[in-house]
């Protein structure tokens, strides 16, 4: 048996997010071709995507954004998820809101509004990236990412795609994690001479201990180890397609299930601090702070030296910051050396100016929501 196990960390992305009457719902594509290439969701149901297509100046450039929502970890927690819009399209909403990153309206969106843009739905629990297939007689289960993710861009490329000037590759958390791992892979899909960039929001994984002093993330991930580089701050060193990398110091999903998990803190004292930055400790601020310190020397030394990458370093208490229209662009949106997110990522893209900003530490940061999910 060559199926490998994930960890069940359940998180959505931004469910504060609050839309306006004329939000954009796009049209779900279900990827026709997909079944005969062995490319399917969890539970056997074809994959899919949404597109909305570009316009004027944008009409011959790609924005393919993955889709976030956690991990499965094993047979039956894959099970699970395979009954559920996590797992299979049948359960998935036909119907996409496109906001933040993916509006197509230039004053909530200034420089991707007008590109072909695409979501890509989430439906294998391994960040687009496995490849194996369980089935006992009574039960099968198709770990899939990897064929769902060539299937896709093979039905795009007709699209235009294959046409494209520039190109963008983004996502959220477990979708941030996707653009670490396919980043290289996108460039070489696409035409040589296609300008080629990597957006991970939410998505730089640290591998460090928990408060317990255990590797809980690591042990998650124990047999997907073996099979593949999967921490990013690992792969980081391999990926020659230039990167931004957009994520808090003190990424929510990470305090709450990578640094201190529940399984850490049995008796509860990180509750109140998980709900409000204001009620931690002295202790505990110490500890995020080590934690925020541990990401900087990360990013660092995996990114220094990088002459091409960008990043936005921010010190909000948040986790997906690229896909609601709150964070990405707004009046009061976070900010850093007052640069907004989308602003920051627009001078990275588009050569504008160098934008590598790391924020001073909480709580100097006055521009943060700290919307804890
Ligand atoms: C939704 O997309 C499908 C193709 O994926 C198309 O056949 C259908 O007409 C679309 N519906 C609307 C209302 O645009
Ligand atoms: C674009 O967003 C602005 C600001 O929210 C809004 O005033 C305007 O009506 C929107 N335009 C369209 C076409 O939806
Ligand atoms: C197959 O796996 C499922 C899920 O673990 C289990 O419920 C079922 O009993 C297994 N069937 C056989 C024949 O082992
Ligand atoms: C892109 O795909 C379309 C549709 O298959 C095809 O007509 C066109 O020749 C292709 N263009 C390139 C540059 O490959
Ligand atoms: C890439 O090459 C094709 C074919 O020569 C050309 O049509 C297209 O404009 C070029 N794109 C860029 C971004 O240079
Ligand atoms: C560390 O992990 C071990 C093995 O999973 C577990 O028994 C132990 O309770 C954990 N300790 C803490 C503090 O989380
Ligand atoms: C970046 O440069 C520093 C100083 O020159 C060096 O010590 C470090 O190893 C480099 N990092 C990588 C990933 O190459
Ligand atoms: C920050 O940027 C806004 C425009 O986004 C500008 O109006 C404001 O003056 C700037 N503030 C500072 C202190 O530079």
């Amino acid at each position: 048996m060559n199926f490998f196990a994930f960890g069940l960390l359940l998180l959505t992305c931004a469910p504060w997010s609050i839309y306006s009457d004329e939000r954009l719902l796009v049209n779900m594509t279900l990827v026709r071709n997909a079944a005969a290439q062995g490319a399917v969701c969890l539970d056997g149901s074809l994959p899919a995507y949404h597109l909305h297509r570009g316009f004027g100046s944008g009409a011959r450039n790609w924005l393919l954004q993955f889709e976030g929502g956690g991990w499965c970890n094993d047979i039956e927690s894959c099970l699970e998820r395979s009954r559920t819009r996590r797992g299979s399209t049948w359960f998935m909403s036909k119907w996409e809101v496109f906001s933040g990153i993916l509006s197509n309206n230039a004053s909530l969106n200034p420089d991707f509004y007008n590109w072909n843009r695409v979501k890509l739905r989430y439906c294998d629990g391994a960040s687009f990236a496995g490849d194996a297939k369980f089935d006992n007689g009574t039960t099968s289960l198709y770990f899939r990412g990897q064929r769902i993710w060539q299937a896709i861009i093979l039905d795009l490329l007709p699209k235009g795609l294959n046409r494209t000037d520039k190109a963008l590759l983004s996502g959220c958390s477990a979708g941030g994690l996707a653009t670490f791992l396919h980043c290289d892979d996108f460039t070489r899909l696409l035409p040589s001479n296609a300008s080629v960039k990597c957006l991970s929001d939410g998505g730089f994984f640290l591998d460090i201990r928990d408060i317990g002093l255990n590797h809980t993330l690591r042990s998650f991930y124990e047999n997907l180890l073996v099979l593949q580089c999967f921490f990013p701050q690992y792969a980081l060193t391999y990926i020659t397609t230039p990167f931004f990398i957009l994520n808090s110091a003190y990424d929510v999903y990470q305090f709450h299930h990578i640094l201190v998990p529940p399984s850490a803190d049995l008796r509860g004292h990180w509750n109140r601090c998980k709900l409000n930055p204001a009620a931690c400790t002295p202790n505990q601020i110490n500890i995020l702070q080590g934690f925020r310190h541990e990401m900087l020397a990360t990013l660092r030394f995996f990114f220094g030296n990088s002459t091409e990458g960008g990043m936005f370093i921010n010190s909000c208490f948040a986790h997906c910051q690229s896909e609601s229209q709150d964070t990405w662009f707004a009046e009061n949106s976070p900010r850093v050396h007052n640069k907004t997110i989308a602003e920051a990522v627009g001078d990275w893209y588009l050569g504008r100016r160098v934008f590598k900003e790391i924020d001073c530490a909480y709580p100097c940061d006055t521009t943060c929501h700290n919307l804890i999910p």
